[in-house]
């Protein structure tokens, strides 16, 4: 365990926006959870998981919030990129599973072509999403229709009121862009996943990452300094559509801009001259939300999540 204070959180977001925490807490390994409590009690402050930050909007300013960051499963005894624990087969209806232990710290496109490359499927609908493993369990994330949630067997997780414990699925509940736990915690931090993933062939699912990652980059900023999408989309509709007939498309406030590209995806200028603020951030998603709510009578829901997490 390693307490860094007064991080800028900027730099740990991949909008690059954010003032400063108390203090960051990280998590090597499994171990260091038992630490955690009393880690929190000297630091202060209310407790928020910080995993590759990119999906996160946060606030200017000194923070009264302590970041946790589960590096574990990132990196090995010697520093390199730790790989997933290969746990066994099984066999299901339509073919042979494979299950990996994977720590939450591990990035997300290190596991995805460590599993394209030996024939594991079900992350290639994710190339291009960067994050870490515990935020893509956290948002449920997906994409070109895969998500995370259906392939996982069991979680470990912390959580202040019962420490360090395993979940299967009924201890879950997951649907679109949405991941809680069924049981009543004040906040919950992953550990590790099991995830099954059906063995299939690798140049095939090369193939389709590849396929992917063009359609990806040409609808979607992915050389900008974004969070991804800024809003869930409304049942059977598409934000970005929504957003861009409301005009929304390269509307900007300081160095935030929607992108060109793609209206959904919130921008940062970093190379404007202007200082990034929250502040612009926030007012320009209250514009999109007025202009879609005042044109098609719809609410968007954000996706992207705020920090500090309790406004
Ligand atoms: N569109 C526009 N204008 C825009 C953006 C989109 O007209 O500015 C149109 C497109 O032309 C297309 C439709 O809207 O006809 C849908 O757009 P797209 O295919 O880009 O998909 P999306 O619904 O905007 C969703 C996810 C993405 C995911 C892609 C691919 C959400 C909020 N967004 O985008 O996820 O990568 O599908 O599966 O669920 C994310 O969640 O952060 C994210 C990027």
């Amino acid at each position: 365990m390693n307490i860094i204070d007064r991080p800028e959180l900027a730099g740990l977001t991949t909008l690059r926006l954010g003032g400063r925490a108390i203090a960051a807490i990280r998590l090597d390994s499994l171990d260091d959870c038992e630490k955690l409590p009393e880690a929190l009690r000297l630091t202060g402050g209310s407790a928020h998981v910080l995993g590759g930050g990119s999906n996160l909007l946060v606030h200017d300013g000194d923070l009264p919030i302590t970041v946790i960051r589960p590096l574990m499963g990132s990196r090995n005894a010697e520093g390199r990129p730790a790989e997933p624990e290969i746990l066994g087969t099984e066999d299901g209806p339509d073919g042979r599973y494979t299950l990996l232990r994977v720590g939450a710290g591990m990035r997300m496109p290190f596991l995805l072509s460590w599993t394209v490359k030996r024939g594991l499927a079900g992350l290639e609908g994710l190339v291009g999403v960067p994050g870490r493993v515990g935020g893509a369990v956290a948002m449920n994330a997906g994409s070109y229709g895969c998500s995370t949630a259906p392939l996982m067997r069991s979680l470990t997780v912390f959580t202040p009121e019962r420490g360090l414990h395993e979940l299967g699925p009924e201890g879950w509940v997951a649907s679109y862009r949405h991941f809680s736990l069924a049981e009543p915690c004040s906040w919950y931090m992953s550990a590790s996943v099991v995830l099954a993933m059906k063995q299939a062939d690798p140049a095939e699912l090369r193939r389709i990452m590849q396929e992917n990652f063009q359609k990806k980059k040409s609808g979607q900023p992915v050389h900008e300094h974004t969070a991804g999408c800024v809003f869930k989309n409304p049942e059977g509709q598409s934000a970005g559509r929504l957003l861009d007939a409301a005009g929304m498309k390269g509307r900007r406030r300081g160095a935030l801009y929607f992108s060109e590209m793609h209206a959904n995806f919130l921008a940062h200028d970093t190379k404007c001259g202007i200082e990034g603020r929250s502040e612009d951030a926030l007012a320009l998603i209250a514009e999109a939300r007025a202009a879609v709510r005042e044109r098609f009578g719809i609410e968007l829901e954000m996706e992207v999540r705020e920090w500090p997490a309790w406004r």
